[in-house]
């Protein structure tokens, strides 16, 4: 199963239509039907919201701003991580259904396994958004709204390349491959993405990956744990890397991009080129001197309070505003969606890039 961003357009099409689905094109508004006055639910509305693990800061952010978000829009938010793994999350969401919400957030731990809980979900009128994470292999999922994760791939691969080249203008180089768990259906898009950009390169014999493990299923970093991706990067150096440099690492997220240039410090190498995603505190202040060489911006303010906006939009019997109708697949349908622009931070664009953002802004002045 492969789902595409933006710029896997022409491949979503294709696959669109080889799999003869017939979502493609149409703006779905959702299960809500309108009630009295145009209101297709009550102002004050309970809003499930069931988040994943807390594997990097922007779910933790998404918690508050969602907690807030709601609250001041009137309605009464219920928001939930499950830390405990899939069985807690779909408890959750089941206990959601039960409690009548209204609407139901999903960021998912696993896609794939919320099944049953989202036809709950749906049998009881609820309307289901994926969150920042696709919904695979169900009817019962309405819209999506995340960054365009195809694109964040090709921002990784492109600054990779592009940071290699500043230090030593032409190559081969020397890199290794991350990619996030395989459980989220994010991993696979990202490294897709990525892909897109340093395949060509690694078949021209630009880029070498010196373990020779190339494939998304050699690359992943099961659970997006930091402890695992350095288990595997201390084991890559031992063993692929005696006397050869290491230029670059594609890592898919900061929390990734910090274990690996640990790992790296620990075998007393020279740093690579490492990339990352999210703009965590810690990994802005290693790009600002000069450690890891990017990040990818995916403020989280900007994507809660678009979901929020899909709330008040459904609460308010309205149509849905959709700028993606039919480049993610999940399986079994097209899901209408809504797709924010990421943009890559390096030491470059560091300052201007959060000076609206209320805790980066100050350490990036
Ligand atoms: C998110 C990333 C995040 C990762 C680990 C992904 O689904 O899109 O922003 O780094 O999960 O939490």
């Amino acid at each position: 199963m492969r789902m595409f961003g933006k710029a896997g357009k022409a491949a979503a099409v294709a696959a669109i239509a080889a799999l003869a689905l017939t979502a493609c094109g149409r703006t779905d508004s959702g299960s809500s039907s309108s009630t009295a006055g145009g209101e297709a639910f009550p102002k004050d509305s309970m809003i499930g919201v069931a988040l994943p693990q807390k594997t990097s800061e922007n779910w933790v952010l998404a918690e508050k701003l969602f907690n807030d978000g709601l609250s001041s829009a009137g309605f009464k938010p219920d928001v939930q991580f499950a830390n405990g793994g899939v069985s807690e999350q779909q408890n959750q969401i089941s206990a959601m259904v039960t409690k009548g919400a209204k609407v139901i957030i999903v960021g998912a731990i696993d896609g794939a396994q919320l099944g049953t809980q989202l036809k709950q979900a749906k049998d009881s009128g609820a309307t289901v958004i994926a969150y920042d994470r696709l919904l695979l292999n169900t009817e019962n999922v309405d819209y999506y709204v995340a960054y365009d994760n195809f694109k964040v791939g090709e921002l990784q691969g492109q600054a990779l390349l592009d940071g290699m080249m500043a230090k030593k203008p032409s190559g081969p180089y020397n890199i290794e491959l991350f990619a996030g768990s395989p459980d989220d259906a994010n991993a696979k898009v990202f490294f897709d993405g990525a892909m897109s950009v340093l395949k060509p390169k690694i078949d021209d014999g630009t880029l070498k990956v010196v373990s020779g493990q190339t494939s998304f299923e050699q690359a992943v970093t099961q659970g997006w744990k930091a402890e695992n991706a350095q288990r595997r990067a201390d084991t890559l150096l031992t063993g692929s890397y005696g006397s050869a440099s290491l230029d670059g690492v594609l890592s898919p997220n900061d929390t990734l991009a910090r274990a690996v240039l640990t790992s790296v410090k620990a075998a007393g190498k020279p740093l690579p080129v490492v990339t990352g995603q999210d703009s965590e505190v810690e990994s802005v202040k290693s790009i600002m001197a000069g450690e890891q060489y990017s990040t990818i911006n995916k403020d989280t303010r900007k994507l809660v309070e678009h979901a929020i906006t899909m709330v008040k939009d459904l609460q308010a019997g309205k149509e849905l505003e959709i700028n993606d109708k039919d480049s993610y697949n999940n399986g079994v349908k097209t899901v209408p969606a809504y797709l924010l622009e990421p943009q890559i931070v390096t030491v470059e664009n560091v300052k201007t890039a959060y000076v609206d953002d209320p805790v980066l802004g100050p350490i990036t002045k």
